[in-house]
């Protein structure tokens, strides 16, 4: 079997049609239904139910397919990696959620560019999941976000588990109320929320934070990133719970106050391909862990991961 019958298998099982799988191969359909007929008498079984339109895989189908998809993976993980260890230059492209920004990774970006100035650095803001996508893909090799999404072949780190704050609007009633507040005392104020897409995001921890107390905040306004969701509170417009680290993003117009509750946290996650072993990332996670020292942060060490 060649790795030729496992691009037009899967092309096909997810298309569950030979013609569109043979327009997005790029190929006639004659020979891509013959190639995956030969694949069938290989294997010595059936992949696709007979008759069935739109395609329907059997059970060995779909067995095979979930296989396949993975090795393809693989492969391509493979062809980055190559890439990667034969440059001569060194460089390393770093993805990054936005809302890190205003935690530690300007620091720990100023860092390594010292310490490592023959490494050509690149920076790219995109969502957790776009982050598990293009390193896979060998856009990126190394991503920050804050989504614990499983994948094979990805290496996850959980550097830290950031406190959430609330942020009201000055002169709220809220603020002078109590030394901190509860979920429970938001619930009749509208939540503003951040990033509104792509979900899963920091916005579906926040929900989550109130739904898993039996909560539910009486309106919604989503928006599209931290700073805006910081200015329509300035605004008057409502409240929001943001990571701690926003509190560095001081405004005449914006209160913080703490949670009650040390289990509102939202993840900081170091994500890389799982058979990165590169020197340069390894160099940046005992930046990073050097870095908390220094700052005194609460941190989960390598050993508890
Ligand atoms: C942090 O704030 O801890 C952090 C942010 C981005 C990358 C790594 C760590």
């Amino acid at each position: 079997m060649e790795l030729r019958h496992l691009r037009y298998f899967v092309a096909v099982a997810e298309e569950c049609n030979v013609t569109k799988a043979a327009l997005r191969l790029h190929i006639a359909q004659p020979p891509l239904s013959r190639q995956i007929q030969q694949l069938e008498e290989m294997l010595g079984v059936q992949l696709f139910e007979r008759n069935s339109r739109p395609l329907k895989l059997t059970e060995a189908g779909r067995f095979f397919y979930s296989h396949a998809v993975q090795l393809l993976a693989q492969t391509t993980e493979i062809e980055a990696m190559t890439r990667r260890v034969g440059k001569i230059e060194r460089s390393l492209s770093v993805g990054f959620v936005g809302s890190t920004l205003y935690g530690m990774l300007p620091k720990i970006i100023r860092r390594f560019r010292t310490e490592n100035s023959t490494v050509e650095l690149s920076l790219h803001e995109m969502s957790t999941m776009d982050q598990i996508k293009a390193l896979k893909e060998g856009r990126i090799d190394v991503g920050f976000g804050r989504i614990r999404h499983e994948d094979p072949s990805i290496r996850r780190i959980v550097l830290r588990e950031e406190r959430m704050i609330v942020a009201l609007p000055t002169g709220h009633p809220l603020i002078d109320a109590k030394p901190v507040l509860s979920l429970h005392d938001l619930t009749s104020e509208t939540l503003i929320i951040f990033p509104k897409a792509p979900r899963p995001s920091y916005a579906d921890q926040v929900l989550a934070a109130f739904h898993d107390r039996g909560l539910k905040p009486q309106r919604l306004y989503e928006t599209r990133e931290l700073q805006i969701a910081l200015g329509l509170v300035g605004a008057g417009e409502g409240i929001s719970i943001v990571p701690a680290s926003a509190y560095g993003l001081q405004r005449g117009d914006v209160a913080y106050k703490d949670l009650d509750d040390q289990n509102l946290v939202s993840p900081i996650i170091m994500s890389m391909r799982m058979l990165d072993e590169s020197a340069d990332l390894r160099r940046m996670l005992e930046l990073i862990y050097a870095l908390y020292d220094e700052e005194q942060m609460t941190y989960l060490p390598p050993s508890h991961q």
